[in-house]
């Protein structure tokens, strides 16, 4: 994509509604190489012009990968009436298409994925591609003696439904009380919440260590994001080529 409208490459890199960007141009605030430019439709050159607005260079930015560790209290969603969305987290962002790739519930923390490459989130998210989350979950009531197995052999959720076979590692196990990790090869509605439920236990703390080839950096807080690496992109686009799905 080497040409692009003068409006939409303003728009995208956030500078406004179309019909913000196109005032912006009207009122000449808007250069290209050097030279004021007036027209809001007319095409950029994405591999050689420079576009300044008000005097800044405006760098075009394609594509965000941004790693969260998602706190409670937000929500896995671009807007939101009640609680602030995972997005309103990127300050820094350059673009105004991001979207978290999957859900988190609100009560959840951990990795997340915000990005505005629809064909990546695609590939995570798909059933086809059976992509591992891996979850920490701190969990009260009785775990009965063989939960590991039952996992495997795959749970009946509350709607009938039976889950794929799910890795569980006990970490600590109290009488009422455990610290697990679970990896799920899926992604129903409150899993994890579900199937612990369909053994009698309540999920009082989950937090999601890591999806697909992803893991969650460890110094991020809850709340704090990175770029991703070259190397964890590299990781995600082999999913892309991967061959189902
Ligand atoms: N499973 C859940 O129950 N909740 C989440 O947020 C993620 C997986």
């Amino acid at each position: 994509m080497a040409q692009m409208r003068l409006d939409k490459f303003l728009g995208e890199m956030g500078l406004g509604t179309r019909s913000q960007v196109k005032e912006l141009v009207k009122k000449g605030r808007v250069a290209v190489n050097g030279q004021t430019e007036k027209k809001s439709d007319r095409k950029i050159d994405l591999s050689k012009d420079q576009v300044l607005a008000d005097g800044q260079v405006i760098e075009y930015i394609p594509w965000e990968y941004y790693m969260l560790n998602k706190p409670q209290g937000t929500v896995s969603a671009t807007e939101d009436s009640r609680y602030p969305t995972v997005i309103d987290l990127i300050k820094d962002k350059k673009r105004k298409d991001l979207f978290p790739a999957g859900r988190l519930d609100v009560d959840t923390e951990g990795l997340l994925l915000i990005t505005n490459d629809g064909n990546l989130a695609h590939c995570l998210l798909s059933p086809k591609k059976h992509v591992d989350k891996e979850y920490f979950a701190r969990i009260t009531g009785t775990l009965p003696a063989d939960a590991v197995q039952k996992f495997q052999e795959g749970l009946v959720l509350d709607d009938g439904v039976k889950t794929r076979p799910a890795q569980l590692t006990l970490l600590n196990e109290g009488s009422l009380t455990a610290e697990v990790v679970l990896t799920i090869h899926e992604g129903k509605f409150h899993q994890v919440k579900r199937m612990f439920q369909a053994l009698g236990c309540q999920v009082v703390y989950l937090k999601r260590i890591a999806m697909g080839p992803l893991r969650l950096d460890e110094s991020l807080k809850p709340g704090q994001y990175r770029p991703l690496t070259a190397e964890e992109r590299t990781k995600l686009k082999a999913l892309e080529t991967g061959k189902d799905g």
